[in-house]
């Protein structure tokens, strides 16, 4: 079982976010982090619908899961082949190595015909001010031109350039605005504070 260092203290150590000032259990609603189109207000209800996300601790899968069901979604996790380290402090150090060599970590299993999906939505925590390297291996292993990207991060103190990162790596798409769920606890602990705020953001991008 996972052990994870909830301590706000350990948290900004590991990596090393001792600006960070955001109130506990804060939640932040980033609706300007990214390009829109200019179809932005085209309703999207009655789309095919993917929500496809990593989650290590569970923060970033409950806002999958949760917005999966909210519009109807299938769900697809992104799994490493080689799983991370259950401990917050290996694990930042591995996610920090991955990310100054660039890497592209190996992904398990693939989705189930991309091509019938109109929109995806892609969530990922916030590792080291972007996505974990494992988000970069799913975006460039599938076609997303002419396809509706929304991206969502959940993270400890705010998106950094993950939202931004998503739209940059998937050019060809139309995007609407991201939500950064910000939270200081693990494990999906406190995720269900974020539900109106969810709502209200899917409503505002078409859902
Ligand atoms: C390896 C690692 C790096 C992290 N880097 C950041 C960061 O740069 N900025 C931030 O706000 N939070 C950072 N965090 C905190 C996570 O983004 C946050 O706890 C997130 O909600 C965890 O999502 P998950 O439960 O889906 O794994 C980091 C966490 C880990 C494990």
């Amino acid at each position: 079982m996972k052990k994870f260092l909830s301590s706000a203290a350990m948290l900004l150590t590991a990596v090393g976010l001792s600006a960070c000032t955001a109130k506990a259990n804060q939640v932040s609603n980033e609706i300007n982090e990214t390009e829109t189109s200019k179809n932005e207000f085209m309703d999207l209800k009655g789309k095919k619908v993917l929500v496809a996300y990593f989650s290590w601790s569970g923060n970033t899968k409950y806002a999958a899961q949760y917005i999966a069901k909210k519009v109807g979604a299938d769900e697809f996790e992104i799994v490493t082949e080689k799983a991370y380290p259950t401990e917050y402090q290996p694990c930042t150090e591995v996610a920090k190595a991955e990310k100054e060599a660039n890497a592209r970590p190996e992904i398990k299993g693939k989705v189930e015909n991309m091509d019938q999906y109109d929109v995806v939505f892609i969530g990922v925590p916030v590792w080291w001010y972007t996505g974990p390297m494992a988000l970069f291996t799913f975006i460039e292993s599938y076609n997303f031109e002419g396809k509706t990207v929304i991206p969502f991060c959940t993270a400890y103190s705010g998106p950094s350039q993950t939202l931004k990162d998503i739209v940059k790596a998937t050019p060809k798409s139309d995007h609407r605005n991201g939500i950064c769920i910000v939270t200081k606890e693990m494990g999906g602990k406190d995720m269900d504070q974020n539900q109106v705020r969810i709502d209200k953001w899917l409503g505002e991008i078409g859902f």
